[in-house]
């Protein structure tokens, strides 16, 4: 039996795959979550997939006692993955507070109560929102960081350099993972994402329109300067994103990092527009998708793929799946979600 891991919003999209790959990979997972954005059902997901409950605790990271009193109670780990946090770019314009609340604190008071107990393996979730609009691409971690369009945005752009002044006086070790754009669901079809009201992301959109539950997918802009006209993305399936946490969580154990704090991209490598996307969809699933060009949306960049090279080199991780294989499982997940498979409505 390998070591025991704590996965902070280990209910989550990813974190609910990342659970699945770090339990089928022999390790102990115990998940912190408030599920402020998931469901309880989640755990009984897991266990279908992996045949292993695991340990769970309703904390909200925010709360610095209760933070310490999860800590006391599972004084044997070996390392945290820290998935909490609100993600909603638009909701983070309109709530910075609360944003930058919940984010940092829940970082903070993690990282304190690791600290406390000798902790010092901490995998972090950090995004390609902190490149901005690239001036080149593809874009690698040498790329500069440039001011944050959005809250959130920020307080992953602050996290990272919080996470950097700590390592460089304590004994904490880091990693941060900065994904692109997240899609797809577990090949079992039993777990996916699930955004609570109307989707903002363009797969969930894209899926919900398919099941009936959207009328109509507005595709913000036709006027960028590619070659459709319509936005650029690094789509990565969230089983890939998922392994890169353990490979992650493996390099720091084995003491196989450069410096005590790295940073990786984790994209395929290369970029899909929007309406590439739909048409990817339309093919896997047979469903043509109503959409209709409406303005850009606020804050959106042109263009972003990553360039992958040092997670490929150094994690030794490489995505293996492409964007039918999002496309056709995020599919099969709106159709169980919809049939009351997963959940009973
Ligand atoms: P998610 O909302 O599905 O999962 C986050 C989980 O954290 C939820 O289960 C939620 O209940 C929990 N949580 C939030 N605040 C908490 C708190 N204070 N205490 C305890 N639990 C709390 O989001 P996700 O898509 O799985 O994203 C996970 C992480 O990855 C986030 O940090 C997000 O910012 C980052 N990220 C996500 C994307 C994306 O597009 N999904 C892209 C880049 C980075
Ligand atoms: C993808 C493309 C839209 C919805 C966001 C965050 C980023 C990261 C990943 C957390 C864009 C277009 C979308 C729709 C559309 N998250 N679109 N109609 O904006 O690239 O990234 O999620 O860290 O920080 O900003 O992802 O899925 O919202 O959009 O045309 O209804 O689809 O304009 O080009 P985005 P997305």
């Amino acid at each position: 039996m390998k070591t025991k891991i704590l996965v902070t919003g280990g209910m989550g999209y990813i974190g609910s795959h990342t659970v699945v790959e770090l339990q089928n990979s022999g390790y102990r997972v115990v998940i912190a979550d408030n599920l402020c954005n998931s469901k309880k059902e989640i755990l009984l997901q897991i266990e279908k997939i992996t045949g292993i409950r695991p340990d769970f605790e309703l904390v909200d990271l925010q709360n610095a006692d209760a933070t310490l009193r999860l800590f006391e109670k599972h004084k044997d780990l070996s390392g945290v993955i820290h998935f909490a946090a609100y993600k909603a770019v638009g909701e983070s314009m309109e709530f910075p507070l609360l944003y930058y609340h919940n984010n940092l604190f829940s970082l903070i008071n993690t990282i304190q109560a690791m600290l406390k107990h000798d902790i010092n393996n901490f995998v972090f979730s950090s995004s390609c929102t902190v490149y901005g609009n690239p001036d080149k691409l593809p874009v690698d971690e040498k790329t500069a960081v440039k001011p944050a369009i959005s809250p959130y945005g920020n307080t992953k752009r602050i996290s990272e350099e919080l996470l950097y002044d700590t390592v460089n006086t304590t004994s904490l070790k880091s990693i941060s993972l900065r994904y692109f754009n997240p899609a797809g669901a577990h090949s079992s079809g039993l777990i996916g994402e699930l955004p609570m009201g109307v989707p903002n992301n363009l797969v969930p959109f894209i899926t919900q329109t398919a099941i009936g539950k959207r009328d109509i997918l507005k595709v913000f802009g036709n006027d960028y300067s590619t070659p459709d006209g319509t936005c650029i993305r690094d789509y990565i399936h969230v089983e890939d994103l998922a392994k890169a946490h353990v490979v992650s969580i493996e390099r720091m154990a084995g003491r196989k990092q450069k410096n005590s704090f790295e940073i990786f991209n984790l994209g395929t490598g290369s970029g899909n527009s929007v309406l590439e996307v739909i048409k990817t969809f339309e093919k896997v699933s047979g469903i043509k998708i109503p959409f209709k060009y409406t303005g850009r949306r606020p804050g959106d960049v042109p263009a972003v793929w990553a360039d992958t090279s040092l997670a490929n080199n150094e994690l030794g991780w490489k995505a293996r799946k492409n964007l039918d294989d999002m496309m056709r499982s995020a599919w099969i997940w709106e159709q169980n979600l919809a049939e009351g498979k997963i959940f009973s409505m």
